[in-house]
């Protein structure tokens, strides 16, 4: 077995660009998959649990493929996983909007035949992501927003959270600050999401989050609007973005990086170019990794930090990072 790469050095700037990228191999039977934690300015201190949860993750995420499962099985593991896990800004610990309460989007998406499920503003429930799913599945319709969404998630047997047990002391305290710092949409980071290729080269990307902290009741961000925070095609690969969500959908972020892995480019070199784009066009912070069709794994940012992890069916170890 293959050892799996090390991660970047993690040096930071907010114009640099780090990235990280590795390859697969396309045959048949060769999975490859990525989950981030999101783009943002996690402490020293606390990377380690982050990583750790990244990794949890993508340990999960590469079980449901060593059963058998499909890629969108797998990506809609990897994300529940982090939706549960209450250090990232995604299902539980996901940070408030500004009426203090926890409004959540998130988007799964099957490069088969690109079907795709997603909710928007959706009121707390466990996992917004299996929603998505069900949407997905239900096939009617793509995106479901507010009540609408609570209405399919609860006519699909999925059962409303009581009230503020989702909410962490933190996620509170966040709020807090930003409140008394004055700001509306304060940054949170902390989006995760998770890009997988499966045996059958069959490509998925699914994305949740809880958004901006102190952000107007009602504001959806990039990561359930298909082209702009999550998409996925078998023709070209799979793209999971985190970040200013306004900046993301102005550039269609995800839609433009699948064109470019279409055309060709490794999903390092797209991931590189988004940052470029993201940073340089609209001064904008954020990170995005990729899966293309050869099942090379790419992911940049220009924040801090954005911590993931990856796996691979030759690799020994989960490979890991900020
Ligand atoms: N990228 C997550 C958000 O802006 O909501």
């Amino acid at each position: 077995m293959d050892t799996a790469p090390k991660s970047d050095s993690g040096a930071a700037s907010t114009n640099l660009t780090a990235s990280w990228g590795a390859s697969c191999g396309a045959g048949a039977g060769r999975w490859a998959l990525l989950v981030h934690g999101g783009a943002g300015d996690v402490p020293r201190a606390s990377l380690p649990a982050q990583i750790a949860g990244c990794r949890a993750a993508a340990a999960a995420a590469a079980d449901v493929l060593r059963q058998g499962g499909s890629a969108l099985d797998a990506a809609q593991r990897a994300v529940e996983t982090l939706e549960d896990d209450p250090k990232f800004n995604a299902g539980t610990g996901g940070c408030l909007n500004a009426d203090g309460d926890l409004e959540l989007d998130a988007a799964l998406m099957d490069g088969r035949l690109l079907r795709a499920g997603a909710v928007a503003a959706l009121p707390p429930f466990k996992n917004p992501i299996a929603i998505a799913r069900a949407a997905l599945e239900d096939a009617r319709h793509v995106l479901y927003t507010g009540a609408g969404a609570a209405r399919f998630a609860e006519a699909h047997g999925f059962v409303a959270s009581a009230n503020g047990a989702m909410v962490t002391d933190a996620a509170r305290e966040r709020l807090a600050k930003v409140r008394v710092e004055g700001g509306t949409g304060g940054w949170a980071g902390g989006t995760v999401g998770a890009v997988v290729r499966d045996a059958h080269g069959t490509v998925a990307a699914a994305t949740s989050t809880g958004g901006l902290v102190n952000k107007h009741v009602g504001r959806v961000g990039d990561s359930p609007i298909l082209g702009a925070g999550t998409y996925a095609d078998n023709d070209a690969g799979a793209c999971s973005n985190t970040g200013n969500g306004e900046a993301v959908m102005r550039l269609c972020l995800a839609k433009t990086v699948i064109e470019w892995m279409r055309g060709g480019l490794a999903a390092e070199e797209a991931a590189r170019g988004a940052i470029h784009l993201l940073g340089g066009r609209l001064h904008a912070f954020g990170g995005l990794i990729l899966v293309d069709r050869e099942g090379r794994l790419g992911l940049a940012r220009n924040t801090r930090t954005m911590t993931w992890a990856a796996a691979c069916d030759s690799w020994s170890e989960i490979a890991g990072g900020a």
